[in-house]
């Protein structure tokens, strides 16, 4: 069964419509990427999702349960979680407050103790970290701490938008190791990226946004063919 299901999905701002019939499946232990030019809706389309915007047409399903027009927060509490892009940290609460945060979308709170532990074994960063305020971490730190507040509400589907934005490469490199732990741990993922070349070497099929629709679905040995890539990004006789 799909885990994340989405069917022709059409989004926007008030009047402007942004995204057209978007359609895509994921499965547990699965990862999509998505890809596509600067502003062509790509956080709209998690946005929408997460329950952020309210779609203007379409279906949501998570688990086989419709969740269209539902709540953010209820949402949540149905396995799918955000991380959204620029982080959103608290920067004035210390590590731990925010990783506290987290635990409010937890549907199961007897086992919060020990999923706390669990996201501090896959960052040790945050454990050295606790008492610090969260402004303080470095970037790549900031964005472990927002991926472990996500996780700490135990999504089966977690969404990233931009979880490479202003990291060093090497620090990216370190964050897509950890995701592919959290896939193998059964959450299925779906990460937003300016990358395509990583992204679409990283995922099990990457989906290229252009124009409000899907304009090309890329498989990881796709990533190779840097033609292929260019040409699904930015069109025909790019
Ligand atoms: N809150 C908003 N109100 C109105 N228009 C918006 C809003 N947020 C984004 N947009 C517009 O929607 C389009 C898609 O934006 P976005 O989803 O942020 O693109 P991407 O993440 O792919 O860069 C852009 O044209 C952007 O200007
Ligand atoms: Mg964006």
């Amino acid at each position: 069964m799909s885990l994340l299901k989405v069917e022709n999905l059409c989004s926007g701002y008030g009047k402007v419509d942004v995204l057209f019939g978007i359609s895509f499946s994921l499965s547990e232990g699965k990862s999509l990427g998505i890809v596509g030019p600067n502003g062509v809706g790509k956080s709209t389309l998690l946005k929408t999702i997460a329950g952020e915007i309210v779609p203007k047409s379409g279906v949501v399903s998570l688990l086989g349960e419709d969740i269209t027009g539902k709540k953010p927060e209820d949402i949540v509490r149905l396995g799918l979680s955000l991380v959204p892009e620029g982080r959103q940290i608290f920067s004035g609460l210390s590590v731990t407050e925010n990783l506290l945060l987290g635990l409010t979308g937890r549907k199961d709170k007897s086992s919060s103790k020990i999923a706390l532990e669990q996201v501090k074994a896959l960052f040790p960063v945050l454990n050295t970290h606790a008492k610090h305020q969260a402004g303080m971490l470095s970037g790549g730190q900031q964005q472990q701490l927002a991926i472990s507040r996500a996780l700490l509400s135990a999504p089966r589907v977690l969404l990233l938008d931009e979880p490479s934005l202003g990291l060093a490469p090497n620090v990216i490199l370190d964050v897509f190791e950890k995701l592919k732990e959290i896939i193998a741990n059964k959450t299925a993922v779906v990460i937003v990226e300016q990358r395509a070349h990583l992204v679409a070497s990283f995922a099990d099929q990457t989906i290229v946004i252009r124009d409000g629709q899907i304009q090309a679905t890329l498989s990881s040995a796709d990533a190779k063919n840097q033609e292929l890539l260019r040409g699904a990004y930015f069109g025909p006789g790019s």
